[in-house]
């Protein structure tokens, strides 16, 4: 429960705040004032199993000491020099260098998703041949709220869409298939029809796309959506554009997602699992796509914050951490016992219409029953109230939670919080009934 001290600084801001909060944020009513590891506490001195990881930017937990010191030295020693090198850059891109694939040699860094999303945009746009002038996007995707992210954003999310100049593709959501197919029986036929898209429209100059989609609620793809969609780009010289600013940096059991599903990108976005919540982006890309004289032009990856030397040093230090520690494969061990436990919440509770994911992230689908299949955003929207009240964070949005711990969760932590899924589902459920 949202104790005295919470209500009378909810109550405070209230008067000047402006309304659009995040529907968890909202619904949860909670004043944050710590956070330890997988431990967050509230204004009031109750504290929570954090199973959203901030934003699923904590991979390390909240306030990870070698994160703090590595931002505490910066912080006595320099801010804000444009984008000149500072002395960790040059070994930034080493450490990513050795943690991505081998073609993926170059990097630009900025500070949010959508901003590093914009400027693999702009990339695109500039090596794009003549006539190509359209962008391919899935449906279900979710790439950022600025206009150019936007035009790939065909779903309503945040505020209106000015969605526009992109072109759609099947996304392989196969719960609800847009088709009214069967895998493995469909053959993955969305995909193939993604691919005729790409062969029939010359105009198009890149596909991007989530390997997993996060924000529509853990959309995994069966096996072959993504083979069959990438040879195709290659064959009709589309570039492939992976968006993982929320997978990349280990959260699905590979550091990019696009490894562990058989893709090869030639640009990638990543943002939430570099600087343990620290806001920084990174693009990665094949040099013989970043480095042309269309995208070489002087101040094409620059802005105020692109490139500060306080996210360089927490993105330094988060990833040092996470190599050394072997957190990636940690990811892996403790997403298969998740794997297991929410099987078993599947089988026991009927409202739960699909349950999906891969590594540490993973989505649970609320319906009003397995047969209609009816979403059933209250519903869900009462199970994440009652966690927070039994002491345990989740991620919210419409009919679905998700679930995305740190990857340093203790196993005893991982069995905690499922209990605690367990009950909230239970006691929402009867009170629903
Ligand atoms: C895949 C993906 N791309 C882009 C974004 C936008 O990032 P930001 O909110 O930092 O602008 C998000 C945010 O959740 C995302 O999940």
């Amino acid at each position: 429960m949202t104790g005295p001290r919470q209500r009378d600084l909810l109550a405070r801001e209230a008067v000047h705040l402006a309304p659009g909060a995040s529907e968890e944020s909202a619904l949860g009513g909670r004043v944050f004032t710590d956070g330890a590891g997988t431990v967050l506490t509230d204004a009031d001195g109750n504290d929570y199993l954090d199973f959203a990881a901030g934003t699923l930017t904590q991979s390390l937990g909240h306030c990870h000491p070698e994160v703090v010191a590595a931002l505490t030295a910066q912080a006595q020693r320099l801010w804000n020099v444009h984008d000149f090198a500072t002395a960790d850059r040059a070994e930034l891109c080493e450490l990513l260098a050795a943690l991505l694939p081998a073609e993926l040699d170059t990097y630009a860094f900025f500070s949010t998703g959508a901003e590093v999303v914009e400027a693999a945009l702009r990339v695109v746009a500039a090596v794009a041949p003549a006539g190509r002038n359209r962008v391919g996007a899935l449906r279900h995707g979710f790439h950022g709220k600025t206009q150019g992210a936007r035009m790939l954003v065909h779903w309503d999310i945040g505020n209106q869409s000015l969605a526009g100049n992109s072109v759609l593709g099947y996304s392989p959501y196969c719960y609800r298939c847009p088709l009214d197919l069967e895998y493995p029986s469909c053959g993955v036929r969305c995909a193939d029809l993604v691919r005729r898209h790409i062969a029939d429209k010359p105009n198009i100059s890149a596909l991007v796309f989530e390997p997993v989609l996060g924000a529509a609620g853990v959309i995994v793809p069966p096996p072959g959506y993504w083979e069959r969609i990438g040879d195709a780009c290659r064959a009709n010289g589309v570039l492939l554009v992976a968006d993982e600013v929320l997978t990349g940096g280990g959260r699905t059991g590979t550091f990019l997602a696009s490894e562990g599903l058989g893709i090869e990108p030639d640009l990638v976005t990543m943002a939430k699992g570099m600087a343990s919540g620290f806001p920084f982006a990174v693009l990665a890309g094949r040099h013989e796509v970043l480095r042309q004289p269309e995208t070489e032009r002087a101040g094409s990856t620059a802005s105020t914050f692109a490139s500060n030397p306080l996210g360089i040093s927490a993105a330094l230090a988060t990833l040092t951490v996470l190599r050394r520690d072997r957190l990636v494969d940690q990811v892996r061990v403790l997403g298969d016992v998740m794997a297991d436990r929410l099987a078993v919440l599947h089988e026991r509770h009927p409202v739960l219409g699909d349950v999906r994911g891969l590594g540490l992230l993973w989505g649970l689908e609320f319906v009003r029953d397995r047969t209609s299949r009816v979403a059933d955003p209250q519903l869900a929207g009462n199970v994440y109230r009652r966690a927070l009240d039994l002491g345990l964070r989740t991620a919210l949005g419409g009919h679905i939670l998700r679930l995305a711990p740190p990857f340093t969760l203790r196993p005893s932590e991982l069995d905690r919080g499922l209990d605690l899924l367990d009950q909230a589902i239970t006691e929402a459920t009867e009170v629903g009934s």
